[in-house]
Order: structure tokens, then sequence, then C-alpha cells
């Protein structure tokens, strides 16, 4: 089982961005995470501040033949139609996880666009959040 970890804009800067929002560990820290909760599964980890990379991205996970894709789009969840479109034209399984507690945060974070292509949503668990993730596609994949 192959799983892809893709990361948006700003989460290469976790340690450093807002603290008091997204904690003080960083993305190696968060790399870290996963990988030890990985039990056999193959990660592959990708983090862009750039949207068209982040389409080259899931479309490059669809040829490869990647299992599943666990994705904080950061700042693109609320604007990108792109990526929604190459969630839903490569329809791998995929579970949107955001660190923060979006839904009690601004007006325009309300919107996500990638939550119609994805099979679960998770917020407000911090980092644990993309180990849920991943202990959820693990048993939707097996
Ligand atoms: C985020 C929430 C987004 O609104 C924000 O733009 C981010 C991170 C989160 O993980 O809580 O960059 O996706």
């Amino acid at each position: 089982m192959k799983i892809l970890v893709l990361n948006g804009p700003n989460i290469n800067m976790l340690g450093i961005r807002e603290p008091n929002i997204y904690g003080r560990e960083t993305y190696k820290d968060l790399q870290n995470l996963i990988l030890e909760n990985a039990q056999g599964v193959e990660i592959e980890f990708f983090q862009s501040n750039h949207e068209g990379d982040l389409v080259d991205k899931i479309q490059e996970a669809f040829f490869k033949g990647i299992d599943g894709i666990i994705f904080n789009p950061a700042a693109y969840t609320h604007t990108s139609i792109a990526i929604l479109d190459a969630l839903k034209a490569t329809k791998i399984p995929c579970v949107e996880v955001h660190i923060s507690k979006v839904e009690e945060r601004d007006a325009f974070r309300q919107i996500s666009y990638v939550r119609e292509a994805c099979l679960k949503t998770i917020t407000g668990e911090g980092l644990s959040g993309y180990v849920m993730a991943l202990e959820f596609l693990k048993e939707y994949l097996k």
C-alpha cells in the first residue's frame, strides 16, 4: 500500500508560523510522526507552495499507482477548483486534514473546494489528524 502525504502552502513553516494555532512542531516532526505510524505502508511526502505543483503531484500519483492521499491543501482548500478537479479526475481515495479547527476560524476558511472529492475530513486534531487519516486509509484500502 502506497500513500502520498500531500501538503500545501506554508506547511513547511510549521513550528515557525503562528504557533498558537499550528503548534511548535515542525514539518520534519510531522514526517517523523507519520513514519512512526506507517507500519509497512509505503509513504511519500510532498509539500509545495504552488498550486500547479500540487495538481501535477496528484496526476503523477495517479500514473504511479498511489493508493491513497492524505491531503492538507492549506490555503488552497478555500480557493482551488484546479485541485478539486485533479482529485475528481484521478479518483484517488483522499482524506482532507487541517491542523486547526477551520470551522471555528475566519469566514473565508469555511469553504472547502476539495471536500467533495474527499472521503473524510479531519480538523482541529493538530498533527495527530494526519495519523488518524492514515489509520482511516489503511482500513479503507485493505
Ligand atoms: C490549514 C487551515 C487553512 O485555513 C490555512 O490556510 C492553512 C492551514 C490547517 O491545517 O489548519 O494554511 O489547512
